[in-house]
């Protein structure tokens, strides 16, 4: 979701709590015909109630649930908040009413400045821009057969990864997996992004400078409170400052591949293809082909989308298979009998081919989404949802582990079961075309356009590592479940676990 209210800190709000104090009193919403919700206060909204809560965002929504209701408003200083927490209403609005919320909301200045004034296809709102950008990212580079393409790449990059956690495992017993994981996933669309074959330290360096990018634009206080903004001029002035660092990051990279596109055969190790090589001539602003600033953010948009996400749903997907050893037997019982215990190295073709990988896959997905919100919605025009009003400037946001635990739709929900998705059992149509039962990349005209890669990525690296190892618990305690929201839901406590190499 857009904004990270989550970076806000307690002490941050109550420090600004004073302004309250100009008010003696709760102001009930003004609008009567939006979804109900807690009182407000003044200037605040329902900042004050989050902080006291002591809670993220994302714990504090399932607190409000039983009292407002399945649809419900939240104020964040000078911003209207709606929330949906219930499958209707998620398919009211996001196949239903699929065009009327289509759209996104305004951008925050800091945010204005990497997305290069909304140039992505997340940000874009609805209309031709972001027409022209989605179509071309859906096919020219995640379509299935081009994915198909860039097979060698993904091996190149997974045996890359599978020989850190080797060398991890012999130096140090226990394995950071999320780490790992990012790595070996920021490999894979790092190459595809550019063709190129980089080093370790320079995927390192460009990873890293992506998170502080992350970072620098993530909504803070005054992006609520307006009033404030003139205490946070030095923000402005530091997220110029690690804008240029990004561009006098990956524009070396983009000239090199324009020579490498001059001249194929002097570089035999590049790939023939590349998701830049579609944006260099793409016609999209008066169009015009894009600026170099303009080719970076949307470089940056492929690169960020598809890692965290990604390697989130890894980091859960090894913890459920320490604390269930006998699922992790299974997966590897079927890999073998697909491939020879002392077989080849397992590919995407049979993963394609094994049910109760596959059903765990989608198991980890309704238990663990890696986005706990879609990415923040906006309304073209006002708009009605479940008989309430939805204006145009008001943020919606959809909730999704609680139409995926929903308990009148799902048996057992709050239970890890991969069996509920084999034949005959419990089923899920992941696009919420028909029916909405768990939409972990959201549905309808927004709908992630990385399903299939994430999917594809997440399912193999998954197999490749229990093909190769054994994994468990390094501690005698059972695991912790606890969640945290860090650009994505993670761990509370970061995955350290023994990998044991089965040969
Ligand atoms: C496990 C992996 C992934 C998960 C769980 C995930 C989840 C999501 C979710 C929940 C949304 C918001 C949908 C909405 O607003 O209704 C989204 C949007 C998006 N995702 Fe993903 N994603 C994943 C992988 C990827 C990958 C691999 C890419 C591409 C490299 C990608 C690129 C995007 C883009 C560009 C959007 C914005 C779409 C639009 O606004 O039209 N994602 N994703």
């Amino acid at each position: 979701m857009a904004i990270s209210l989550l970076f806000l800190t307690s002490t941050t709000i109550l420090s600004i709590s004073f302004l309250t104090l100009l008010f003696l009193f709760l102001r009930p919403s003004k609008s009567s015909n939006l979804p109900p919700g807690p009182p407000c206060f003044p200037l605040l909204g329902n900042l004050l109630q989050l902080a006291l809560s002591r809670k993220q965002l994302i714990h504090y929504i399932p607190d409000l649930i039983p009292l407002y209701g399945p649809i419900f408003t939240l104020r964040f200083g000078s911003q209207t908040h709606i929330f949906i927490t219930n499958p209707e209403l998620a398919h009211e609005a996001l196949i239903q009413k699929s065009q009327l919320f289509a759209s996104r909301p305004a951008e925050t200045p800091i945010r204005n400045i990497f997305s290069c004034n909304k140039f992505t296809v997340n940000s874009a709102f609805y209309g031709l821009d972001w027409r022209t950008l989605r179509r071309n990212m859906v096919s020219n580079i995640l379509s299935p057969t081009r994915l198909k393409t860039f097979d060698s790449l993904r091996q190149t990059a997974i045996n890359r990864f599978i020989d850190h956690i080797r060398a991890e495992s012999a130096s140090d017993s226990e394995i950071s997996v999320l780490r790992n994981t990012r790595f070996a996933v920021f490999h894979i669309l790092i190459s595809m992004c550019f063709g190129l074959n980089l080093h370790d330290e320079e995927i390192n360096k460009i990873d890293i400078l992506m998170k502080k990018v992350l970072v620098t634009a993530s909504p803070q206080m005054d992006d609520f409170l307006p009033l404030i903004k003139p205490l946070f001029a030095k923000k402005r002035a530091e997220a110029i400052k690690v804008r240029k660092e990004q561009i006098d990051a990956i524009v070396p990279l983009i000239n090199k591949r324009r020579g490498i596109l001059e001249n194929p055969a002097a570089h035999p190790d590049a790939t023939n293809f590349s998701y830049l090589d579609s944006l260099l001539d793409l016609q999209v602003r008066n169009s015009a082909p894009p600026t170099d600033a303009e080719l970076v953010t949307l470089c940056s948009e492929f690169l960020n989308g598809g890692t965290d996400t990604t390697a989130t749903a890894i980091e859960w997907g090894i913890a459920e298979l320490i604390d269930k050893p006998s699922i992790q037997s299974r997966i590897y019982e079927e890999i073998a009998a697909v491939v020879g215990k002392d077989a080849r190295i397992i590919n995407e073709n049979d993963t394609e081919g094994m049910v109760y990988l596959q059903a765990f896959v989608k198991e980890l997905l309704r238990k663990h989404p890696p986005a706990y919100f879609t990415l923040t919605h906006a309304a073209v025009e006002d708009g009605k949802l479940g008989g309430y009003d939805v204006p145009k400037d008001a943020n919606l946001e959809i909730y999704l582990p609680a139409i995926a635990q929903d308990p009148r739709l799902w048996k057992d929900a709050g239970e890890f079961e991969p069996e509920r998705f084999l034949r005959g059992g419990e089923s899920a149509e992941m696009t919420g075309v028909k029916e909405i039962k768990m939409i972990p990349f959201g549905a309808g005209r927004r709908v992630c356009p990385g399903m299939g890669m994430g999917m594809m990525h997440i399912t193999l690296l998954l197999a490749r590592m229990v093909q190769e190892f054994e994994w468990r618990n390094p501690a005698e305690k059972k695991l912790d479940f606890g969640s945290k929201f860090l650009f994505t839901v993670v761990m509370e406590r970061p995955l350290r676990a023994i990998a044991l190499p089965r040969k």
